[in-house]
Parts: structure tokens; sequence; C-alpha cells
């Protein structure tokens, strides 16, 4: 089967590039400036802009966090996904069972995501309580069989990993070239802060960014970059990074010339702020770990994306329903399950608020959703960039539309959407996934189970 994308701009990383797109059997066969295929399907792209599909290296579908689970499983959450122009996600594993070793949860995984997703998929494995020798044969294994090569740790949680495991983590990943994700935050002063919070009853939404401060977020940065840069210049990941305070051990350790490790960001650190946690009620929404942050956090992080201080823009997408699932917290912060959807948001608001409000470049936002993504979880050039042999994952964007973010219109389970009442310049046409439309005017046209598994290989940071 073949289609013809005439007419439109092609964007990459690196530039903007007036170009037809030929595709054959999913395949991107030719990108050059003018394409004669009668044979083909065509499709008109004059005045749209052809974006590669994007790459959402953190979601959390079907999360189970023990007393639920996120509201989105790989059905719903990647018809979500696809809504917003992204065709791959990496979804981070839940924790496993006490005791569990890494294999289990790449099991459980399969059994949630095979048949269900509609676009393609990877996981990052997770490592929980201990690394052993077991945890160490089981990520080689993993690695080696299923092309999982990044694993999350996290320096919070029931089931964090202490430093002397960390530390071990980073070595035997820097042998095997293993990326490490990790969560950064200071467990000890969460926790202190929390009981505190508990002792002096104040348990509404407003004390969950006060239980959990933008320096216990540096902390943990500044010690996950040092532990890496010890154990050799292990590779690693930062996941969501929400503060200024975090951005500048970030820009430190760049300063020293640390080289192997990239640092994500997320669109709710970059467009909302912590006054949506004034109202005890509506701020449950916006429970999320990290909290929202200042807006001096906010315009920090824009200006470290338009310096090319951070690597990646991702979700955490982890949605639970307000009317049910969010309301545990109504008394309690504590007690409300962590996270917040967003997958079909994060394209739309980096082209609004980041290209159309000039705090980034066309191939930035390229770069920050979509090729580097590609590249440091490995799965770069089929995925993140339009070019011959790469998978045709091709997002048509019209930047003369407009439209407001609502939670009535958007795909997933959740039934709000933070950014609620929030104007959008550009508006996404078609989405296609290995040549096929899978997205048509907001509306999904692919297939449950469509998604394919891919194999990752080794990370760019490696
Ligand atoms: O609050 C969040 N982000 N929940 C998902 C788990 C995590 O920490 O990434
Ligand atoms: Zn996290
Ligand atoms: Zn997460």
């Amino acid at each position: 089967m073949k289609t013809v994308i005439k007419n439109g701009t092609v964007v990459s990383d690196s530039d903007c590039l007036q170009a037809d797109v030929l595709i054959e059997d999913g395949i991107i066969s030719e990108v050059s400036s003018s394409i004669a295929a009668p044979d083909a399907e065509l499709i008109d792209a004059k005045d749209k802009l052809l974006l590669p599909g994007a790459v959402d290296a953190h979601t959390h579908m079907d999360l189970d966090v023990g007393f639920t689970r996120a509201c989105d499983d790989f059905f719903s959450g990647t018809v979500a996904a696809a809504a917003g122009g992204t065709t791959t996600i990496i979804d981070h594993m839940a924790f496993g069972p006490k005791g569990a070793y890494p294999w289990h949860q790449v099991k459980e995984y399969h059994s949630l995501a095979d048949g269900n997703a509609v676009i393609d998929y990877s996981f990052h494995g997770v490592l929980q309580e201990r690394a052993d020798d077991r945890t160490f044969a089981e990520i080689r294994e993993i690695a080696e069989k299923e092309g999982i090569t990044s694993f999350k740790l996290y320096l919070t949680y029931d089931m964090m990993l202490h430093d002397k495991d960390v530390f071990a983590v980073l070595n035997e990943a820097k042998r095997n070239n293993i990326l490490i994700t990790v969560h950064c935050e200071n467990d000890g002063i969460i926790n202190y802060l929390r009981d505190r919070c508990g002792e002096e009853h104040k348990l509404s939404a407003a004390f969950h960014p006060k239980s959990r401060p933008p320096d216990a977020e540096a902390e943990a940065v500044n010690r996950m970059l040092y532990m890496a840069e010890c154990a050799g210049e292990a590779p690693l990941y930062i996941v969501h990074l929400s503060s200024e305070a975090g951005v500048r051990e970030v820009i430190a350790a760049r300063k020293r010339g640390q080289k192997h490790f990239g640092v994500e960001t997320c669109p709710q650190y970059l467009v909302l702020n912590d006054s949506l946690y004034d109202d005890p009620c509506e701020g449950l929404k916006a429970i999320m770990s990290p909290p929202l942050r200042k807006d001096s956090d906010r315009f920090c992080l824009w200006e470290a994306l338009k310096n090319d201080i951070l690597d990646t823009v991702a979700t955490d997408h982890c949605p639970f329903t307000f009317k049910e699932q969010k309301q545990r917290g109504k008394d309690d912060f504590r007690l409300c399950p962590n996270g917040a959807p967003g997958v079909e948001e994060r394209l739309p608001l980096l082209f609004s608020e980041g290209y159309m409000k000039k705090r980034l470049s066309l191939p930035q936002l390229v770069k920050y959703v979509s090729t580097n993504p590609a590249r440091i979880f490995g799965l770069y050039p089929k995925k993140g960039v339009i070019r011959p042999g790469s998978d045709a994952d091709i997002v048509i964007m019209d930047p003369g539309k407009s439209y407001t973010l609502t939670g009535e219109t958007i795909h997933g389970n959740a039934d709000y959407t933070c950014y609620e009442g929030i104007g959008i310049k550009g508006a996404i046409d078609m989405v296609l996934l290995r040549g096929e439309v899978i997205v048509r005017d907001n509306k999904f046209l692919g297939k449950k189970g469509n998604g394919r598994y891919l194999k990752r290989g080794i990370s760019s940071l490696c």
C-alpha cells in the first residue's frame, strides 16, 4: 500500500523543509521536493506541518497502586495518546508484589498491553527494594531477550532503593549499557514533612506541595548525578524534573562536564502552578509527585528547554477519576492516588505554549517530544524522524486552527483535564501510525491491538 503526503513542511530536530513524503507498506520510502506517485493514495498537506509521531517516554497505563488502578488501561490510554499525536509510549511499570524480581513485571505488563495498545509501545523495567545478583542477572536477560534497555528506580515510596543498592545498580548499568531512570525526591524530607502535616492536621490539598519542597527534588537530583559520576559516568535519566532548584543541579553537572545523562520535564510543570491546590476540592485533581511549583520554576524550565539544558518532555500520564478515585484524598491528601492525566495534551500544549509563544523553535519542539526520546531510549531512527527507512509515524498539524482544551473532548477515561479552559493555537489534523491514518479530526480510527511491542536498542546516553 502506498500513500503520498504532498505540499507539507517536514520538521526534524534540526530544520524545517518543504517536501513530499512517500510511504510504502508503513515505511517512509522517500522525502523530496516533488514526488510523483499516481498509484498512491494522496494526502494534501498544504499549509500544514509534518511532525514525526511523538514518543512519550513516561506513562503509567493501568498502574496498580495497591488500593486502586490508574483509570486508563493500555487501550483507552493509547487511544488518548494517539489523539494527541503520540504514536509510541514507553510505559513505566508499577512495582510488583513485595519481593518480586524484574521478570515478574515484564510478564505482567505484556499481559496488560499486548492485544490492547493501539500505538507502538515498550516498557521500562522496574527495580524494587533491593539489588542483588539475581536482580542483575534478570536485568541482563531482559535487556537481551525483551529489548528493555532502561530500568527505573525510585528514591522515595515504599519500595525505593537505598543508596548502596542504587550505587550497585549504577555500576552494573555502566558495565552492561543499561540506562537507569530515576524518580528523584528525598524520602526523608518528604516523610518527615508528611508526618508533621498529619500531627498538625494540615491535610488539605494545599499541604501536598509543602510536604514535597523543591529542595527535596534538588537534593536527590544532585545525589543521583554524583553517584552516576562516581560509577564512572553510569548512564542516567532523571524523570519529571519540576523545579528551578533541580535545574540548577543539572546545570552544575553539565558545567562539570558530565555527559552521560538526560533530563525530562513534563507539560504540567511548564504550564500549571501550585495555585491549583488552593481549592481543597479541585486541588485533588493536581495531586501528583513531584507537585506543581511556582511560576518562577515554570519560567526556569522553559528557559532550560530554550537553552537545550533539558532533553525531553514526557507526560507522566497517571490518571485517576476525580469523581471517585481522587476523592480518597478529600480529608487527607496523603491518601489521594498520586498522578494526573496528560498523555493527550502534551503535543498540543507544547505546540501552543512553546512554539506559538516563541519559547521553542519547531525543531526544538520535535527534539523534545519525539527525536530525543527515540534516541535516548534506543528507538532511533525507526522512530523520532521523518526520513527514508523510518516507520511512517507522522502527525499532520494545522497551525491555523485553534480550540479550547476541555475534559469533555479528551479521549482517556479520566473525567477531567488539568488544563481545562486553556486555549490551544494549532490543531492536529491527522495522525498516521506506520502509514495508517489512526486519527482524523479528533476521531480515533485505529484498531485495538494494532500497537506493536518494540524491542529497543542501546540508549544514546550510554
Ligand atoms: O504522581 C505521580 N507522578 N505518579 C506516578 C508515579 C511517579 O512517581 O511517577
Ligand atoms: Zn515519579
Ligand atoms: Zn511516573
